[in-house]
C-alpha cells in the first residue's frame, strides 16, 4: 500500500495570490457543475475555494460565467454520456464568448483515454485534469489565462492538507477522512480513478471540524468511499476512535458519515453509535444485491445473512435508526431468482431510502468481461419493479412519523415551495412553514403529512436540544 504522505499546507496558495492580484479588479465569475457522489460535491467546494482565493466569484448562471468547470463522474455510462452532451452544448456559448474558459475534471478525466478523447472531440475545452491533481488547479488555470490549452492527468497518492474550501451552506459541512478505495468490487471503476486508500491524520480532521464549529457549522458529514476502513497508521477500529474524538468538539452537534461497507462495519462502530450522542442514528449501508451468488460475483465479501445480521444488530442497539442503501439490478448473470432475492431483502429490511441502479459495464473492471451480460430491457424492467417496491417502503416508512414530533436541524429554505427544510437525526427530510431565520436552528416539528421522499410538518417549538428525539 502506498504511504499517505500529507503535505502540511496548500502549496499553490502563492499562485492563487498572484491570480488574485491580476484578476480581482476584473470581477470574473465561475460556474461549477458537479456530477456524482458527495465526494465530488466536496471536491467542487475545494475548486470553488481555490477560485475564491484567486479573486473569482460565483456567477449568477452558467451563461454569465467567465469560467465553467465540469466536475465529472464515471461510475455509470449514463453519467459520461451526459457530460459529453453538456460539454458539446457549450460550443455555442464559446463561439459567442471566445474568452470563456471551459475546464473538465474529476473521475471521468482521471481515465487518460477518456480525457484524450474529450480533448480531441471538443477543441474548445481549455483545461482538463483528473482527481489526483485537483490541488494543481490554480497553476493550470493560470496557464490557461496566459493563453495555453492544458491537460494534466497524474497518478498520485499524496494527501494535500489545507486546500481552501468554499462550502455550499453554513449549517452542514463535508469533511474527507479517507480517500480512494481498495475493495475492487467487480463492477466498480472507483478504485481505478480515486486510487488506493489513504486516511487523513485524525489531528487534521479534528482541526478542520473545530474550525467549522468556530464558523457556526452544526453538522459534519465524514466522507470516504469506505469510512469503515479509516485506519491512520494501520490502526484497528480507527473509524470508531475518530468518532469519539469528534464527539468532544463543542459546537458540532451532529456527526454523520458516508459510505459504510458491510464487510467492515465493526462492533466498535455500532458501540460508538450507541454511546456517542452526536453520532446520528442513520447509516448508509449499500447492499448492492440480495443474492449470495451475485454478491460473490460482485466481490462484496459478505453474504445476505451477514447483512441481515448487521441490520438486526443496528436496529437492536441504535434507537430509532434508519437505513439507506444502494442496489444494482441486472448484474451479469443475474437470474429472476437472484433478483427476487433482492426484492425479498428489500422487503425484509425496509430501507427508508434506496439509490437504485441498472448495472452499467465499465471498461477495465472485471464484471465488464463477465459472461451473461443482460439486455437493457431486462435491466429496465427489474429497475422499475424494484423502484415500485421501494416506493411502497418509503410510503410506509413516512407514515410511521405522521402525528409524531421530530427535531429538525434547519438547513435551508426552498423559495419555490416557500418552506424551510432540514433533517431529523435519522436522515429523514422534513419541510415546514417557517422564516428564513430558522436556518441553522434545531426546531421541533409536528409531522402532519408526507410527500414522495420527505415529510411535511408544522413548528411546535424552537431552540430544541439537538438530541431531544434520539
Ligand atoms: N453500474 C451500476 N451501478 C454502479 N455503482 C457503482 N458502479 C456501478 C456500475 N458499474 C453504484 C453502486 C454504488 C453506487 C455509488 O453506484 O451501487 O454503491
Ligand atoms: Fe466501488 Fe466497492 Fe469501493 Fe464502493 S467499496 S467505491 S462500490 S469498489
Amino acid at each position: 500500500m502506498l504511504e499517505a504522505k500529507a503535505k502540511n499546507g496548500f502549496v499553490q496558495d502563492e499562485v492563487c495570490k498572484m491570480l488574485y492580484q491580476s484578476y480581482k479588479h476584473l470581477n470574473k465569475t465561475y460556474h461549477i457543475q458537479s456530477y456524482g457522489c458527495q465526494m465530488n460535491t466536496h471536491d467542487s467546494e475545494k475548486l470553488a475555494g481555490m477560485l475564491s482565493m484567486s479573486g473569482f466569484s460565483p456567477a449568477a448562471s452558467k451563461e454569465e460565467a467567465d469560467i465553467i468547470l465540469f466536475n465529472t463522474c464515471c461510475v455509470r455510462e449514463h453519467a459520461e454520456k451526459r457530460v459529453f452532451g453538456n460539454i458539446g452544448a457549450l460550443k455555442k456559448l464559446k463561439d459567442e464568448k471566445p474568452k470563456l474558459i471551459i475546464g473538465v475534471c474529476g473521475c471521468m478525466m482521471q481515465q487518460e483515454e477518456v480525457a484524450d478523447r474529450l480533448m480531441r472531440r471538443f477543441p474548445f475545452v481549455d483545461l482538463v485534469f483528473g482527481t489526483h491533481n485537483l490541488n494543481e488547479f490554480p497553476s493550470m488555470l493560470k496557464a490557461v489565462l496566459d493563453g495555453e490549452r492544458t491537460s494534466s492527468i497524474i497518478e498520485g497518492c499524496e494527501i494535500e492538507e489545507g486546500l481552501p474550501v468554499k462550502r455550499a451552506d453554513g449549517v452542514s459541512a463535508f469533511i474527507n477522512i479517507i480517500y480512494g478505495c481498495n475493495n475492487y468490487c467487480s463492477y466498480c471503476i472507483v478504485p481505478y480513478v480515486r486510487g488506493r486508500e489513504r486516511s487523513r491524520e485524525p489531528e487534521k480532521i479534528v482541526e478542520e471540524a473545530k474550525a467549522l464549529a468556530d464558523q457556526g457549522y452544526k453538522e459534519i458529514t465524514l466522507l470516504g468511499q469506505n469510512v469503515n476502513s479509516y485506519a491512520p497508521n494501520g490502526e484497528k477500529d480507527g473509524f470508531a476512535k475518530l468518532l469519539y474524538m469528534l464527539n468532544d468538539i463543542d459546537g458540532i452537534e451532529r456527526i454523520r458519515f458516508m459510505t459504510s461497507h458491510p464487510k467492515d462495519l465493526s462492533r466498535g462502530l455500532i458501540e460508538a453509535m450507541v454511546r456517542l450522542p452526536k453520532v446520528c442514528n442513520h447509516i448508509h449501508l449499500p447492499v448492492q444485491s440480495g443474492s449470495n451468488r451475485i454478491l460473490e460475483a460482485m466481490n462484496r465479501r459478505y453474504t445476505r445473512e451477514h447483512y441481515m445480521d448487521l441490520v438486526d444488530q443496528l436496529r437492536e442497539h441504535v434507537s430509532g435508526i434508519e437505513l439507506t442503501t444502494d442496489i444494482i439490478v441486472g448484474f451479469p448473470s443475474e437470474t429472476e431468482e437472484d433478483f427476487n432475492d433482492t426484492l425479498d431483502l428489500v422487503n425484509r429490511v425496509g430501507f427508508s431510502s434506496a439509490y437504485t441502479f441498472m448495472y452499467s459495464p465499465r471498461r477495465g473492471t472485471k464484471a465488464a468481461k463477465m459472461p451473461g451480460q443482460l439486455d437493457a430491457e431486462t435491466k429496465k424492467m427489474r429497475l422499475l419493479a424494484l423502484n415500485e417496491l421501494q416506493a411502497e417502503h418509503v410510503r410506509a416508512n413516512n407514515k410511521k412519523y405522521i402525528g409524531k414530533s421530530a427535531v429538525v436541524l434547519t438547513e435551508g429554505y426552498d423559495e419555490r415551495k416557500g418552506l424551510a427544510f432540514g433533517k431529523m437525526t435519522n436522515f429523514k427530510m422534513v419541510y415546514f412553514p417557517a422564516d428564513k431565520d430558522a436556518i441553522g436552528r434545531f426546531i421541533s416539528v409536528k409531522i402532519e403529512g408526507e410527500q414522495k421522499n420527505s415529510l411535511i410538518g408544522r413548528i411546535e417549538g424552537t431552540n430544541m436540544s439537538r438530541d431531544a428525539e434520539k
